[in-house]
């Protein structure tokens, strides 16, 4: 987006100069925006579905990270606006998440647990790469995403956990 001469930026990723890596931040930023919404559908399905006294701790984990995924979705939103790009319709949306479909079984727990380990591993990779692509060209895209990253890796994690104690019991 060209700005008035007397008003545009000389520094910055909103200034004229740096309209190319605006513009390819932009694109990494609707893929994880996707993402984020593509987490969130998956997270609902997979919090309602499945059955047995085990999953009531997954379900419960899942209800608490669609909350934090819409939000990382919004904040992703906000920040394509912001850079001067608009937010995608939902035509535009393509699913990708083929391993978090529900199992053939619903009391089959370990799928959904590593569904959602390769979902959040995905967004953590993505979100790397924007940190080394905004490294010194766009700070607070930077800083955001490196807190959201932190919330990924503490999803990771804690499914991590659960997927070790399926191991454990013979279970996965
Ligand atoms: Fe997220
Ligand atoms: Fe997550």
């Amino acid at each position: 987006m060209a700005t008035d001469t007397n008003t545009s930026l000389r520094h910055g990723i909103l200034s004229d100069e740096l309209a190319e890596e605006r513009t390819q931040l932009i694109e990494m930023l609707t893929k994880a925006y996707w993402m984020e919404i593509e987490t969130a559908m998956s997270y609902i399905a997979n919090s309602i579905n499945p059955e047995g006294v085990r999953a009531q701790e997954i379900i419960e984990s899942l209800e608490e990270d669609i909350q934090e995924e819409l939000g990382h979705a919004r904040q992703f939103g906000e920040r394509i606006k912001e850079l001067y790009g608009v937010v995608p319709g939902s035509l535009e949306f393509q699913a990708e998440q083929s391993y978090l479909q529900p199992p053939d079984d619903q009391i089959d727990i370990v799928h959904v647990i590593r569904g959602v380990i390769e979902a959040e591993t995905g967004a953590i990779e993505h979100y790397n790469r924007i940190i080394e692509v905004t490294d010194g060209v766009d700070p607070v895209t930077q800083d955001m995403v490196t807190a959201i990253l932190h919330d990924e890796e503490g999803h990771r994690r804690l499914f991590e956990g659960f997927l070790r104690e399926y191991k454990s019991e013979g279970l996965a």
